[in-house]
């Protein structure tokens, strides 16, 4: 693959850097895209979460000091699972102090013992710690919103024929770091391309996306994944950091299902990761229990929020 290098620090360094740190035993999993608003923090969320609930034992990292929603959307889960008095699954946080390659290393080293999974959500922009992250991933996941201008950090094409131009400066950031992985003999990144926030009315425009779209495997080495639709649920579920696996464990809530569960199950299954994540492991319940008039409150609530979103399962 032929491309001039990028801007920002060089891939050697950063290469360098990762393999003078202790060795990673556990899977690390990456959501970037110097595109901002494109569903990282979201994805990196509901995959966190399905790994927790499947019994993985899961590292959460914000790379994100400016929007923090990855990590916010963990306090709300955990205040959400003190209001309800239920324990959430829930992967353990990580605060780097200072976004440094050794702060990173040391944190993960220093919490993470028998960590299996690592999740890691980059902010929308280069960084030497972004270069870092991007070049520690085993997994790496990179959402597009289906449209030209936010598919163009990641590649080009010719307006009038709709053929592959060049990369984007976000690709070709990650293609020096997987070129510079494979010369150190260091375990090839499987990249992978998700389309959020689909929405399925734009049939015509989706058809042009997805023909450009369907070309980068070949000039990107990147797999692409069937991909999410624009729902409310992923919005407005993320306020209280509940997932659409947890909506039927919950107190007085045990009938509710989320419409997009299927298309979020199928998303963490094809990323394939080491121990795949199962819909099925519950939320448990702790000693005390939400009087029942607040418990409605909440439900309430919820379901004003979610609206659509939310069925209940004896109404299907
Ligand atoms: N599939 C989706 N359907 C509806 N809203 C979504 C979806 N994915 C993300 N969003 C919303 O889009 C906005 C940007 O998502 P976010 O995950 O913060 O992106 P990023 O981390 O890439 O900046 C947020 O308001 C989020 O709730
Ligand atoms: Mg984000």
């Amino acid at each position: 693959m032929d491309f001039e290098h990028s801007n920002g620090e060089h891939p050697s360094v950063v290469l360098a850097d990762i393999c003078r740190r202790p060795e990673i035993k556990a899977q690390i999993i990456v959501f970037a895209n110097e595109k901002g608003g494109v569903g990282k923090s979201t994805l990196a969320f509901h995959t966190s979460i399905a790994l927790a609930r499947s019994g993985s034992k899961v590292l959460a990292i914000d790379l994100d000091r400016r929007q923090q929603s990855f990590s916010r959307a963990l306090e709300n889960r955990e205040a959400t699972s003190r209001s309800l008095g239920i324990d959430l699954p829930s992967p353990q946080p990580i605060v780097l102090e200072h976004q440094t390659g050794a702060m990173l290393a040391q944190e993960i080293a220093r919490v993470g013992a028998g960590a299996t999974h690592i999740v890691i959500d980059v902010a929308g922009h280069d960084s030497p710690i972004a270069r870092r992250a991007i070049a520690m991933a085993d997994k790496l996941i990179t959402p597009v919103n289906p449209t030209f201008i936010d598919l163009d950090s990641v590649a080009h094409f010719n307006a009038a024929t709709m053929r592959f131009a060049r990369l984007g400066r976000f690709a070709e950031t990650v293609a020096e770091l997987r070129a510079e992985r494979c010369e150190r003999g260091l375990p090839g990144t499987d990249w992978m391309l998700v389309k959020n926030r689909v929405r399925w009315a734009e049939k015509l425009q989706l058809k042009r996306f997805d023909s450009a779209l369907d070309q980068l495997p070949a000039h990107l080495g990147v797999r692409l994944l069937s991909g999410l639709t624009e729902r409310v649920a992923y919005r407005e579920l993320f306020m209280f950091g509940l997932t659409h696996a947890d909506c039927g464990d919950l107190p007085g809530m045990t009938n509710m299902t989320v419409r997009n569960s299927d298309e979020i199950i199928k998303f963490v299954g094809e990323l394939d990761l080491k121990t795949p994540a199962s819909p099925t492991a519950n939320a448990v319940p702790r000693k005390q229990r939400m009087p029942a008039p607040s418990m409605k409150r909440y439900r309430q609530t919820l379901q004003r929020h979610v609206g659509s979103a939310i069925k209940s399962r004896e109404t299907v």
